[in-house]
């Protein structure tokens, strides 16, 4: 329990560890651009945080996260076997990073042209820090995927703003959904999911990877609100949302599939759920 309880605070520690490399890393290369407003900087930091935390935070996730956009995840658990419907059509990505998933993405269209089945055929990729975005093009750019891979560099509000996002989001035009560990950031989720819930066709699928609020140790969850009074300026996230619920309340689903991945302890301070939901 020791080790679920400490591991936020070394998440947090590499965060204040990043401050002080961003700063000499910016004003060696002369980008005082960074330093223009805090919000300004504070992306420039969380950019420094993520491109050495991301690939470890993908290490994690893969193993469910893979399945999930296979269609091989049920009830928190991975099958062997496709259960349900895997990533196809035009595709919406929400806190992209720098595009962790880009090589999945090639290889699942690839895979999708050679079986003759139904893959993603658009991916927009939603990330307002522009911070990452040097590292997001190499990535698409080595998977090849640039035909395919339109990088919107604004956040989940500003998606029905053609000019912001250089493409219009219209509603239910959205075959999926993929937010993995995004919901996690997005600023008003009560204002912003409702929008994703719209752009979302019928029959559309959200494959949602989030970490959330624990619910199964009131002692976890304790101190989960006091970690979160720092975790939130120093990771740019929450850690308490209660993110099932939020998307379950959405409005009407014909189909549910959200649950802890398997093998989480109840003790999880940054515990998962995992799965779809059908619109
Ligand atoms: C924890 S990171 C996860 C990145 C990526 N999904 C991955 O798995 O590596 C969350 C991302 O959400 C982004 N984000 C913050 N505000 C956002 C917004 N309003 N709309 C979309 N994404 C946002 C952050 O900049 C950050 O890159
Ligand atoms: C759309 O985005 C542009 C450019 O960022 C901005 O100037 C404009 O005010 C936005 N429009 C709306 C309706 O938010």
């Amino acid at each position: 329990m020791l080790r679920e309880i400490l591991f936020p605070w070394a998440l947090m520690t590499v965060s204040a560890l990043s401050l002080p490399v961003t700063i000499i890393k910016f004003l060696v290369a002369g980008d005082l651009h960074a330093f223009t407003s805090w919000s300004t900087f504070r992306d420039a930091w969380f950019a420094v945080f993520w491109i050495n935390v991301g690939p470890l935070a993908k290490q994690t996730a893969a193993p469910n996260v893979i399945p999930l956009l296979q269609g091989r995840l049920k009830d928190g658990k991975v099958q062997e076997k496709v259960v349900s419907q895997p990533l196809h059509g035009t595709v919406l990505e929400i806190g992209r990073g720098v595009g962790m998933w880009t090589q999945f993405y090639k290889k699942t269209i690839d895979e999708a042209e050679k079986d003759g089945t139904a893959g993603p055929d658009t991916i927009y990729a939603s990330e307002p820090n522009r911070f990452l975005a040097s590292t997001l093009r190499k990535h698409v750019k080595t998977a090849s995927l640039e035909e395919v891979y339109h990088v919107l560099p604004i956040g989940v509000e500003g998606l029905g703003n053609a000019t912001a996002s250089g493409a219009k989001i219209e509603p239910e035009s959205l075959d999926c959904i993929v937010t993995v560990q995004g919901l996690c950031c997005i600023p008003e989720p009560e204002k912003n999911l409702p929008l994703l819930y719209q752009y979302l066709k019928r029959g559309g699928h959200w494959y949602v990877f989030e970490h959330v609020r624990n619910d199964e140790s009131p002692l976890i969850s304790g101190i989960q609100s006091f970690t979160e009074i720092f975790w939130k300026p120093m990771v740019c996230c929450h850690l308490c949302r209660d993110t099932a619920k939020a998307l379950r309340s959405l409005g009407k689903w014909e189909e549910i599939d959200l649950a802890p991945p398997q093998g989480e302890s109840p003790y999880e301070m940054i515990p998962h759920i995992v799965g779809t939901l059908v619109k």
